[in-house]
């Protein structure tokens, strides 16, 4: 796999230096974080064909099959203050939507904040760790774990996702070129790493005209409870504004958000 992904990666993308390919980890991020800690520079590049312990925003699992999907890490050192990243994951999913649109022509959508979908299933998700100094609030290192579901076909999935989740297999009806796809995922991160700080506005803009989520009916989560509404707008920071039943605008900035229409939501 390593070779094949060397082969169709651009010549002049540095990362291809410090790729990582492994058969089995537990978690791409997890190992990522370790290589970081270990010093790792900006730009290592970890992919497994198979995860034991793949693992998704509020402490979900995501299924990691072997030969089924791309499984990635990305070391990031941006080397600024951890609240210039707020974007960070929006960066993140709308390159993997340009990743995806140049190996197989079809562009997913991005549920907020972090899931890209086709067709009211989700094909994939992000999922962005970020080590802070606490004295000076500067960003140590960024990991992006990005997981994109490639062959499955629905009875792939585990039956408690079989009317949740999509494949690009599925989506386009066509063989995916896996280690295409995994060159396209890094090339494309490495074009948002050098547009990150200083083109925050156009990704941001970009992210707001692939979000599925605006314009739509939608149900929050939150610890006080759960709260129904209409997605307004995203923040320049990701947030996602929020006109709430009771009148109120708000901008939400974590938590689940269901969407009518998604997954199952009806
Ligand atoms: C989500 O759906 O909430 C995010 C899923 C992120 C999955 C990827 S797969 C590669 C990396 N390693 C992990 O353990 N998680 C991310």
């Amino acid at each position: 796999m390593k070779n094949q992904i060397l082969s169709k990666l651009n010549a002049a993308c540095s990362w291809r230096d410090t790729l990582h390919v492994y058969d089995t980890v537990d978690s791409t991020n997890t190992r990522a974080k370790e290589l970081a800690k270990q010093g790792a520079p900006h730009g290592t590049v970890l992919i497994a064909n198979a995860q034991t312990g793949g693992r998704g925003r509020m402490g979900r699992r995501f299924d990691s099959q072997a030969g089924m999907g791309i499984y990635m890490s990305v070391i990031l050192r941006p080397g600024c203050q951890a609240e210039r990243l707020m974007h960070l994951t929006c960066a993140a999913a709308g390159a993997m939507c340009d990743a995806v649109e140049n190996t197989t022509d079809l562009r997913p959508g991005i549920k907020w904040i972090n899931d890209l979908v086709w067709d009211s299933r989700k094909l994939g998700g992000i999922l962005t760790e970020l080590s802070v100094d606490p004295g000076t609030g500067l960003a140590e290192f960024a990991i992006i774990g990005i997981g994109i579901n490639c062959t499955h076909s629905q009875e792939d999935f585990p039956a408690q996702l079989q009317q949740l989740a999509g494949s690009l297999a599925m989506a386009t009806g066509k063989p995916v070129d896996r280690s295409g796809l995994a060159a396209a995922m890094i090339e494309a991160l490495y074009d948002m790493d050098r547009r990150l700080l200083t083109q925050k506005d156009a990704i941001m803009e970009r992210y707001k005209a692939d979000c599925i989520t605006l314009g739509r009916d939608i149900t929050v989560h939150q610890a006080e409870g759960i709260r129904h509404g209409k997605a307004l707008d995203i923040s320049p920071d990701g947030g996602l504004v929020v006109s709430f039943a009771d009148g109120s605008t708000e901008t939400v900035q974590s938590g689940e958000v269901s969407v009518r229409g998604l997954y199952g939501y009806v």
